[in-house]
């Protein structure tokens, strides 16, 4: 039986980093990461469609910026299906539209949803079956956190954040999310990273004491276990963040945190109730893009298809 469908479309979510160790530079570049990741409920969506051709659009919300995105063909999206294409020697044909509600160069590893949820839904359009593994390692090529997208939930990431294994979360923690309307480049963080920190061990700090945290259960805890080593390079170069994580606070959240590389800013709550009070006061003082998101959920997911 054919499963090859009409059209399919997959829901990816954001990531917060609620640890981020990070240690020197390795021979590739690239920095060795212990993270816990988690997924919270900002997503996007990628919309698939049988086409002779291949065509990609993008639907934006107001408040992001469309100069922010890569120009086509450079898009990681035209990637992710020209790789899944390759390894199944079949030809990347698709009409394909991404609606976004992920933060552009925000942090929040929303480029990397995008090309998770493409990876998933064009699986399912030209029916080539990928296996998990195949996929995982495809995720791999096109970023370091889109391995994670695929997965969701809350999820231990070593090597260079590719790598995930999931952990245990049981709880459900409410953030406040507040984007930030000009992007921060990751590579550019991470440079900044190595410049403040020219001893940093190899090794990246432990994850421990947030796993810890996190079984416990107590938001109160978790505050205290958050941990972002690229955040004094983020507020470095952008030092407005430092006034927006001492605004959330005072304004009642547990804990403000650099998202990732940033420069989106999310703030711990108690729950639901709490999470709406301090997005209020956050509006009320000026942010005019403010987000409500719970987290753990799952990663990229069929949510329609024909
Ligand atoms: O893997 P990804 O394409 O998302 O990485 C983007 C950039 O972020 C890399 O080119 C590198 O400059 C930086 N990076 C890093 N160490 C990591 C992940 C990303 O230095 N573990």
């Amino acid at each position: 039986m054919s499963l090859r469908q009409l059209n399919v479309t997959v829901r990816a979510p954001a990531k917060i980093n609620l640890h981020l160790g990070v240690g020197a530079p390795r021979e590739d570049g690239y920095h060795p990461l212990v993270t816990v990741y988690q997924a919270v409920g900002l997503c996007d969506d990628v919309h698939v469609e049988r086409s002779p051709g291949w065509t990609l659009g993008v639907t934006l919300p107001d408040w992001i910026d469309p100069e922010a995105l890569p120009v086509t063909g450079d898009n990681i999206v035209d990637r992710a299906a020209r790789l899944l294409a390759a390894h199944h020697g079949v030809e990347p044909r698709a009409a394909v539209s991404v609606t976004k509600s992920i933060p552009v160069a925000g942090g929040m590893a929303g480029g990397s949803a995008d090309a998770a949820a493409a990876l998933v839904a064009l699986d399912r359009l030209w029916d080539v079956r990928t296996s998990d593994d195949d996929l995982l390692e495809i995720a791999a090529e096109l970023g370091s956190d889109v391995p994670f997208a695929l997965l969701g939930g809350t999820a231990l990431g070593t090597g260079r954040g590719e790598l995930v294994e999931p952990v245990a979360d049981p709880s459900t923690w409410w953030w406040v999310v507040v984007p930030s309307r000009e992007g921060l480049s990751t590579p550019a963080v991470y440079r900044r990273f190595d410049e403040l920190n020219p001893g940093t061990p190899e090794e990246p700090e432990s994850a421990n004491a947030l796993l810890l945290a996190l079984a416990s259960g107590e938001p109160g805890v978790l505050a205290g276990a958050l941990h972002n080593d690229l955040e004094e390079a983020a507020v470095d170069l952008r030092p407005d963040l430092a006034e927006l994580l001492a605004l959330g606070e005072r304004s009642g959240a547990l804990r403000g945190l650099v998202s990732g590389s940033g420069p989106t800013c999310v703030f711990l709550t108690s729950g639901p109730d709490d999470a709406r009070g301090v997005a209020g006061e956050l509006a009320g003082a000026g942010q005019d893009v403010v987000l409500v998101a719970n987290g753990p959920v799952a990663g990229a997911h069929v949510v329609t298809y024909a």
